[in-house]
């Protein structure tokens, strides 16, 4: 079966990729440097799947690293490229980490695949991409605009560095995933979200506030255009998340490309404001949440939420799991995760 490739497949959304393609059939390898995951999460996916991936600890900004670990497997039929620093608010602050670390890396990989006779390559991009998109629901043809963080503006420049190497190389073929907000986690609760620190990211701070360990959730802002004032983002389980990357490279390595560089939406194709996202919260637990309203935060747009349609139809591809689904997921994992 085709040997496939996942960076940072320790993280959140790589580890229930890895989960995926292992469930069908192929074999995976794992690089991944640890930096902003833990190697416990190999033994969640083997007891999900009752396989262990190939693992290499490897920090990608070794360039005679990559080049050795590509030499070692040069039976790769495929890379899944979630590896990168994905902190906006961090990226601000430390915009060379993220260009050497997310920008560097890339280059790297690719100037390996340029080697091999052909090569698909899948590409963990954002909807940050767009910004705040003039239309709503969200569709690819939408505008790239200038990117809101130095985070944002490493997927766009992946992005473009991915489209011109693929024009002039025959025999690699890519696809562009742009993720609009993944959460939750797997019904097993083997494998969830670990965010280090204080989460930057909404639903991970409510469950942490549900158990306790945070003490009040703040509402960045309820004065936007919407229907409660509160921003409104498109959630997307992660194990669906998961699924398309499957279905995505299955796309490549049976030639189902329509060019040989390609970009999807992947969401549910339905918004939700936060004090939506508080609510399921609460429905699914039958926890009150402890929040406050506060100000807006900096750089935060209003409403994004994806337009499925090429995706559902050129992929095959749709969400099966709801909201309600992935906070009741996500309240299941902070609960095992600490051991309540
Ligand atoms: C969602 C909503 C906040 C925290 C970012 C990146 C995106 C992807 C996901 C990496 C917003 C509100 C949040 C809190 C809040 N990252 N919020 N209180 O900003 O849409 O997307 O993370 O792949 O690329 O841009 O996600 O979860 O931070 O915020 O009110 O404590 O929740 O204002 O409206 P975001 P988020």
């Amino acid at each position: 079966m085709n040997k496939i490739l996942v960076t940072g497949g320790l993280g959140f959304i790589g580890s229930h990729t890895v989960v995926e393609l292992q469930t069908k059939g192929y074999e995976v390898v794992i690089i991944d440097d640890l930096s902003n995951s833990s190697i416990e999460v190999l033994d969640g996916i083997t007891a999900i799947t009752g396989k262990t991936p190939v693992f290499e600890k490897l920090d990608l900004k070794d360039k005679s690293g990559v080049e050795a670990f590509f030499a070692k497997h040069n039976d790769i039929k495929g890379v899944i490229h979630f590896a990168a620093s994905k902190a906006v608010g961090e990226s601000v602050k430390e915009p060379l980490l993220y260009y050497e670390n997310n920008i560097s890396t890339l280059v790297y990989i690719l100037k390996e695949l340029k080697k091999l006779p052909e090569a698909s390559f899948i590409f963990s991009s954002s909807c940050t991409v767009y910004g705040q998109a003039d239309e709503l629901p969200i569709t690819e043809n939408a505008p790239v605009k200038q990117a809101e963080s130095p985070y944002g503006n490493t997927k766009q420049i992946g992005e473009e560095i991915i489209k011109d190497t693929c024009k002039i190389s025959p025999n690699l073929k890519a696809i562009a995933l742009r993720y609009f907000n993944p959460i939750g986690a797997h019904d097993s609760a083997k494998i969830g979200e670990l965010p280090i620190g204080v989460p930057q990211n909404l639903v991970p701070f409510i469950t942490q506030t549900g158990i306790g360990i945070r003490e009040e959730l703040s509402v960045f802002g309820d004065d936007y255009p919407t229907s409660d004032g509160t921003c409104v983002r498109d959630y997307i389980h992660v194990v669906d998340l998961a699924k398309a990357h499957v279905v995505a490279l299955n796309r490549l390595l049976t030639n189902k490309n329509k060019s040989n560089y390609e970009t999807f939406n992947l969401g549910t194709g339905k918004g939700s404001t936060v004090l939506e996202v508080i609510k399921a919260f609460e429905k699914v637990s039958g926890v009150k949440l402890n929040y406050k309203i506060v100000g807006r935060r900096a750089g935060d747009i209003i409403s994004a939420y994806a337009d499925t349609t090429k995706a559902n139809e050129e992929l095959g591809w749709k969400t099966e799991l709801s909201l309600e689904d992935a906070m009741r997921s996500a309240w299941k994992w902070e609960q095992v995760v600490r051991g309540k």
